[in-house]
């Protein structure tokens, strides 16, 4: 029977390596993760989402898996593993693994095999093409200026990487490939894996006539078998990444009669303060746009599907940095939390977003570590010299959410007793989870109240969705209603400034505030919710 928990879903995701570390390696583990499960109970999240945990020889930080099929030992063993999912499940709450099957690693058997020639097995099981005229079979890139095909000399060959040359792309047009993540996805699920999170899922097939890498004529076929041989039986959730399509697009992929994913994630609003949405490239962040693209998507799925409410992850940097101000850093997240997640969709909450996590300040080349910086760095030294290009990389590369969590104000950030793999965040000392806990008025009490009041309202949890007005200046309103119940009005001011604007017609009930009470003029980054 298939159900639609996922709607009802408050999903946390863990970067494992940068959570908890509970032997001093400098690399967060199971029993990491274990020791924090109360708190993250009591913060009111019910799923967690796990960045790959699997074995890999991290070129891209886990995403490059060399065996689907075991944990990493940097983690734990699959002993520790199961007794995490037993530790969550015993709390009601449920685990999401992440698929990452759009790739595998280069040091995965398959590929090893695959790459020994034309007559091998496996073979097939990756995407091998000849030379066209003496070149690439087309002009995919996979990033900055690198073409996406790696020439084999050994058999004449060229093999395909979307992304980085460690992440061969699997072939999903040979059946084998399908039979065995299918086999894959099946046996996590039998050990009581409740979904997963699934890697640039739209990638996974590929029209090579055409110069748009990924939704391929087959991907719709594809999803389907992976929803019938595996999540349907199982009534597990899914996730979808996937990027730039419209809302009607990727309607297709979640419709609920068609048996594809329960969500995708949509990232149209993250493009915002970015120069056609490219990393790095950064212009004035405009709140006003911002806000009108969540309210598309709003639109774009009410009454047909279910939208999923994401501002951070392990590939973007903080929102209080982007979206929000490091000066008025709680205002902000608090204004920026009760704008996502009184939206009707899927809540998904990034490690130490719940305490107002701000990005670290990167001093030095060395001191990154994603393999995206890494491809591009040169280029962004070239254009804007190195203290320009380190000042772009402490805004918006990729490590900015990757340092470790800080759990309190000590050298280590509470997260090892050990130095980590990659640097702690310099403003640890202050901004930590149990100087934020400290607080009353602190970021997770406010997560918290957000979260039980989703909960309590059912116009929160499934109601309908009405862009009431969002001005040049910051003033935003929207309403949630159901029938049967009183409407919530959200009201916020998105903005650094007071703003004087009359929200008196909006005034009811007090359910939430950012600031503890209701004033007559708009402070900065204020957000009342009113029920009437
Ligand atoms: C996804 C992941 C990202 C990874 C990429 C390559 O976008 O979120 O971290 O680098 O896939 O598989
Ligand atoms: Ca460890």
């Amino acid at each position: 029977m298939i159900t639609n928990w996922y709607k009802d879903a408050v999903v946390y995701q863990i970067y494992p390596k940068s959570f908890c570390d509970s032997n001093g390696d400098g690399i967060g583990d199971f029993n990491g993760i274990i020791s924090k499960l109360d708190y993250l109970k009591e913060l009111g999240i019910n799923t967690v989402w796990i960045s790959p945990c699997y074995p890999s020889p991290q070129k891209d930080n886990g995403y490059d898996i060399s065996d689907y099929d075991d944990v990493g030992r940097e983690y734990g063993t699959m002993e520790d593993f199961k007794r995490m999912a037993d530790e969550m499940h015993r709390r009601g709450i449920k685990l999401l693994m992440d698929l990452v099957v759009k790739s595998s690693s280069d040091e995965h058997f398959w590929f090893t095999e695959s790459m020994k020639g034309k007559d091998n097995p496996y073979r097939d099981y990756y995407v091998w093409k000849d030379p066209v005229d003496g070149h690439e079979p087309n002009d995919w890139q996979a990033g900055y200026q690198i073409s996406a095909w790696t020439f084999d000399e050994k058999s004449g060959q060229y093999w395909l990487h979307t992304f980085i040359e460690g992440e061969p792309d699997l072939n999903w047009d040979n059946p084998k490939v399908r039979q065995e993540i299918y086999a894959m996805v099946n046996r996590w699920l039998d050990i009581g894996v409740d979904g997963f999170r699934c890697d640039v899922i739209n990638l996974i097939a590929k029209d090579y006539d055409s110069d748009h890498i990924g939704d391929g004529k087959h991907l719709h076929e594809y999803l389907h078998e992976l929803h019938e041989n595996c999540l349907a039986p199982h009534d597990a959730m899914t996730v979808g990444e996937v990027y730039d399509l419209t809302p009607d697009e990727a309607f297709e992929m979640v419709a609920p009669d068609r048996g594809e994913l329960s969500l995708v994630f949509q990232f149209e609003h993250l493009r915002e303060g970015r120069i056609d949405g490219q990393r790095f490239f950064m212009t004035d962040f405009n709140a006003k746009n911002f806000v009108d693209t969540l309210a598309k998507w709003q639109y774009g799925f009410m009454g047909r599907a279910w939208n999923t409410l994401v501002m951070e992850n392990h590939d973007q940097p903080r929102c209080i940095d982007r979206f929000g101000s490091v000066e008025y850093r709680k205002e902000s997240a608090k204004m920026l939390a009760t704008l996502l997640y009184c939206l009707q969709g899927t809540v998904f909450i990034y490690e130490g977003q719940e305490f107002g996590s701000i990005n670290p300040v990167f001093r030095s080349l060395e001191e990154c570590d994603d393999c995206e910086t890494k491809q591009i760095q040169d280029h962004l030294v070239e254009l804007w010299g190195m203290e320009g290009a380190l000042k772009a990389i402490s805004l918006d590369s990729r490590d900015c959410a990757r340092v470790p969590v800080a759990w309190d104000g000590s050298e280590t950030g509470g997260f090892s007793d050990g130095k980590a793999w990659i640097k702690y965040n310099d403003f640890r000392h202050e901004v930590n989870a149990a100087s934020d806990l400290a607080d009353e008025n602190g970021v997770y009490r406010f997560y918290q109240k957000l979260l039980s009041l989703r909960k309590s309202k059912r116009a929160l949890s499934r109601g309908n969705f009405e862009l009431i007005r969002n001005d040049e200046d910051g003033g935003v309103v929207y309403r949630r209603y159901i029938e049967g119940e009183r409407d919530i009005f959200v009201v916020l001011n998105y903005s650094d400034k007071e703003n004087a604007f009359d929200f008196s017609s909006y005034k009811g009930e007090l359910l939430l505030s950012g600031y503890g009470d209701i004033p007559d003029v708009m402070r900065p980054f204020e957000c009342l919710v009113f029920e009437k």
